[in-house]
């Protein structure tokens, strides 16, 4: 918080009029079914992002931040721009554009969130700026709208379709709880975590250019076999994940006309909602082995049936899982790289983080203790960062 005041002080000449910070998240288990009406259970991670607005030139967006030292876009408020090499400030200027804002600000972001890594930096800096943009405007969105308005900077001005997962993470996470999110309404409860086991990280490292057009496809795919579905049962279906798990049987996918990757992601989008509600209530009942199993089946049906894992990931899931003190791993977000997340025997989580990082020194390793969600900040000058 402290850096993105000093930043937007060294940029623009002045004090920042509002801020704000949102966290990054990782999901445990739910891949690719939240744009499906699944059921997902994503965890906040500590590290955020922390972004100071103020008026500036009216009409423009000018953002800064310390992840990119020296470099200033410049953006109209409204339209937006479709600007590629500046995608990441886009994140910041979709903002103003969803809060139908022509005034702009200038806007200085700081974060620790890791990018690339499939940790929902992007998610992080919309909600983050929404809400220091929101107290610009003296708009009051309630928490749901927040959510909303962040996954539609990533629809509208980044070009992604994503589910809502992310962006409601971001803002309804709390210290220490993962979250079990029914994507339908979205609504969602705390799930508290094991005493007894951690959630560690790993960056594989990679990250596939492919990922952002397979992800669009896999929704095309998705909602194709839903369309079909719903024709053939003359029935609405909006939430392909809450079809009757019978009918993603390879035997019934010809009576419903779907393909044969059609029938793999459904089997995947049905099976992996019914692994998550397990998984919540396993962790519940302190079953952590089962919690692990169905971590590495959700892994080996993201792998196998929706195809959106990579070798790199395979092999750094096989590695981390054949670890005694490892429960189960898959890996997690979008897919096609990124990261693996594990749940670990806490007995043996340093023991697990010393293999993980003398094997690559270089890559992320993480124990993810549960962040916050999104809040406004303090710019109170006697005011001290938590
Ligand atoms: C990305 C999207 C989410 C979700 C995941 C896969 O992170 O932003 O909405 O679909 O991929 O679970």
């Amino acid at each position: 918080m402290q850096c993105a005041r000093e930043l937007f002080v060294r940029c623009f000449g002045r004090q920042p009029q509002a801020a704000a910070s949102a966290p990054g998240r990782v999901n445990l288990i739910g891949d690719h079914v939240d744009y499906c009406g699944g059921s997902v259970l994503p965890l906040a991670i500590d590290q955020r992002t922390a972004v100071c607005v103020g008026r500036g030139i009216p009409g423009q967006i000018r953002v800064v931040s310390t992840r990119r030292p020296g470099e200033m876009v410049v953006l109209s408020a409204m339209p937006i721009e479709h600007q590629p090499h500046t995608r990441w400030a886009t994140y910041v200027s979709g903002a103003a554009a969803v809060l139908d804002d022509p005034l702009g600000f200038d806007a200085a972001v700081a974060s620790d969130v890791p990018e690339g890594a499939g940790l929902s930096s992007s998610a992080a800096l919309e909600v983050a700026s929404l809400l220091a943009a929101e107290q610009l405007n003296r708009r009051s969105l309630t928490p749901l709208q927040l959510a909303l308005a962040a996954q539609r900077i990533e629809h509208e001005y980044a070009g992604v379709p994503c589910g809502i997962m992310d962006q409601y993470a971001a803002v309804f996470a709390r210290l220490r709880c993962a979250m079990l999110i029914d994507c339908r309404g979205p609504r969602h409860r705390e799930v508290a975590l094991s005493e007894r086991a951690d959630v560690v990280i790993v960056d594989s490292g990679v990250k596939h250019n492919l990922a952002a057009a397979a992800y669009a496809r896999r929704r095309d795919e998705c909602e194709s076999a839903r369309l079909k579905y719903e024709a053939s049962r003359r029935q609405p279906t909006p939430h392909l994940a809450r079809i009757d798990p019978a009918d993603a049987d390879e035997a019934r996918w010809p009576a419903f006309g779907w393909t044969r990757d059609e029938g793999r992601r459904v089997r995947h989008v049905v099976g992996e909602t019914a692994r998550v509600e397990a998984w919540a209530r396993a962790i519940e009942a302190d079953d952590l082995a089962a919690a692990g199993r169905f971590m590495l089946a959700s892994h080996a049906s993201l792998r196998d049936d929706f195809e959106v894992s990579c070798p790199e990931v395979d092999e750094l899931v096989e590695v981390v899982a054949r670890h005694s003190g490892v429960l189960g791993a898959r890996m997690t977000g979008g897919g096609f790289g990124g990261c693996v997340v594990a749940l670990v025997r806490r007995e043996w989580t340093e023991e697990v983080v010393r293999m993980l990082s003398a094997r690559a020194p270089s890559r992320l390793v993480l124990v993810v203790a549960g962040g916050d969600g999104a809040r406004i900040e303090s710019l109170d000058p006697y005011h001290r960062d938590a």
